[in-house]
């Protein structure tokens, strides 16, 4: 059958013609509040007999969602309606979580009853810290919190009904809640140092950075300035709709499976290079450009086909223009490090050159490789005194949310349906069995 779409008479729906018989299908379009419309598929293996081939999932929509808003032509970031850059700078991260969780910003009472649930639920069951313990120290912290944001659901399974929506909510502050103090007894353990319990009376982010950074033997103060440039880096993290971890922790959770254990699923697709893992990936590539005068070198590397090598930082499969988040970190890195005092400090100067060379450059100009939210995350948290194998776990903290805001969604959802894709078969034919001694 050869496809061709002509547009219909009455402009909201696609036919399709089936060139052997002339036979046609009429496929209705979907059109959402924003964002070019869908062709609704559905009926079409039942109608024609074949599935549609979309490997990568480019030109597919999995889901109906009303959480965030990307139009990567235009470099547009929305919650729930509200663009990034002015949530990156009125709003905070908690606040975030409850809009995005919720549909709508909080007034004061709900605000302060999410930070007191948040709050209330950021300590771990002790027999968790007994899991840290079987973890050899040089594990990656992405793997010690993959097992052990896992492990959670073994704590939390039997008590918690998915269908209820409370009940959910309560899986949703447990998450946000614990996902830090598992992160920094993570960090902790690594460094064979004790764990630090959480304070209540610390903001959420300047918690996570004393959890990171005290030790019991002196008092920790912690930088105002310092909290709330991770807390924007958390809000821009903080959701990306239809991503490769969101997918697959909506995909394990069409299931039924226990959130935790879900979200540790996303975890573990957003720890590739591809994903979460490039802002670790974009410092390491910086230490081993490792001057200005070698940028030029690295850039033509980065084009040569025959050389594996890409600009880590650099592209994204839905920005086609500037990463709006990009943007905001650009300047906040700036911020940072002044407020800091590092003056001229070689790793940004480095990563300002390699984006005014590449920005300038024909073949990523073309491409349209911007760089991306990686870019200039790393550079800050790498000023916080985060390490860099810490990144993609604080791309986790901030995505964490995210991920438990779609789940919820899906799991409302009266048309979610278990997710199952099918496949263009190209393996072999029917064939007998052939004794080993045959072979
Ligand atoms: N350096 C050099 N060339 C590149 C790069 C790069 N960073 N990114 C894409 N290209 C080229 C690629 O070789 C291809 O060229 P051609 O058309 O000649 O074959 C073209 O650009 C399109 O690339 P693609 O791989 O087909 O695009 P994609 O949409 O599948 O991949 C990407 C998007 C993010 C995986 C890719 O740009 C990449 O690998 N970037 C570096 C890693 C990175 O920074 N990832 C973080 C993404 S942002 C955080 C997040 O949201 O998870």
């Amino acid at each position: 059958m050869n496809k061709k779409n002509t547009e219909s008479g009455s402009g909201n729906s696609y036919t399709l013609i089936d060139n052997k018989t002339n036979k046609k299908y009429e496929l209705p379009t979907q059109d959402g509040t924003d964002g070019p419309s869908v062709i609704d598929i559905r009926k079409i293996y039942a109608e024609t007999g074949c599935f549609t081939f979309d490997p990568g999932f480019t030109s597919t929509a999995s889901c109906d969602s009303k959480i965030t808003y990307i139009d990567g032509e235009a470099g547009i970031l929305r919650y729930r309606g509200y663009p990034i850059q002015e949530l990156a700078e009125k709003s905070d991260y908690l606040e975030v979580c409850y809009l995005l969780l919720h549909g709508e910003l909080p007034n004061a009472t709900e605000k302060d009853e999410f930070v007191h649930n948040i709050t209330y639920h950021t300590m771990l069951d002790e027999r968790i810290l007994f899991f840290f313990r079987g973890f050899p120290r040089a594990a990656h912290p992405m793997a010690v919190i993959c097992g052990t944001v896992g492990a959670l659901s073994a704590f939390y399974h039997d008590n918690l009904d998915i269908y209820d929506p409370r009940q959910r909510m309560i899986a949703s502050h447990r998450l946000i809640a614990k996902l830090p103090t598992i992160a920094a007894m993570a960090y902790k353990y690594s460094l064979g140092q004790p764990f630090i319990y959480p304070r209540n009376e610390l903001s959420y982010c300047a918690n996570f950075l004393r959890m990171m950074f005290a030790v019991p033997c002196e008092d920790y103060k912690s930088n105002p300035v310092l909290a709330r440039a991770l807390d924007k880096i958390f809000i821009l993290h903080a959701d990306h709709e239809q991503n490769a971890s969101t997918s697959t922790v909506r995909l394990a959770g069409s299931t039924g499976a226990n959130p935790f254990a879900c979200v540790s699923a996303g975890i573990a697709s957003l720890w590739g290079p591809a994903h979460g893992g490039a802002n670790e990936a974009v410092l390491n590539m910086l230490h081993e450009i490792g001057s200005k005068d070698r940028v030029p070198e690295f850039v033509k590397r980065a084009k040569d086909k025959n050389d594996p090598f890409r600009l880590m930082g650099f592209g994204h499969r839905v920005y086609k223009n500037y990463d709006p988040r990009a943007a905001v970190l650009r300047s906040s890195a700036h911020e940072v490090l002044e407020d800091l005092g590092v003056k001229n400090e070689p790793l940004l100067e480095l990563a300002i050159e390699l984006e005014r060379i590449a920005l300038e450059d024909d073949y990523f100009v073309e491409k349209k490789l911007f760089p991306n939210v990686d870019f200039y995350s790393g550079i800050i948290l790498k000023a916080l005194g985060i390490p860099t194998s810490m990144f993609t776990v604080m791309f986790a903290l901030g995505r964490t949310v995210g991920w438990i805001a779609q789940w919820n969604e899906m799991i409302a959802d009266p048309e979610q349906k278990i997710g199952r894709p099918r496949q263009l078969y190209s393996g072999a034919t029917e064939r007998a069995f052939v004794p080993i001694e045959k072979r």
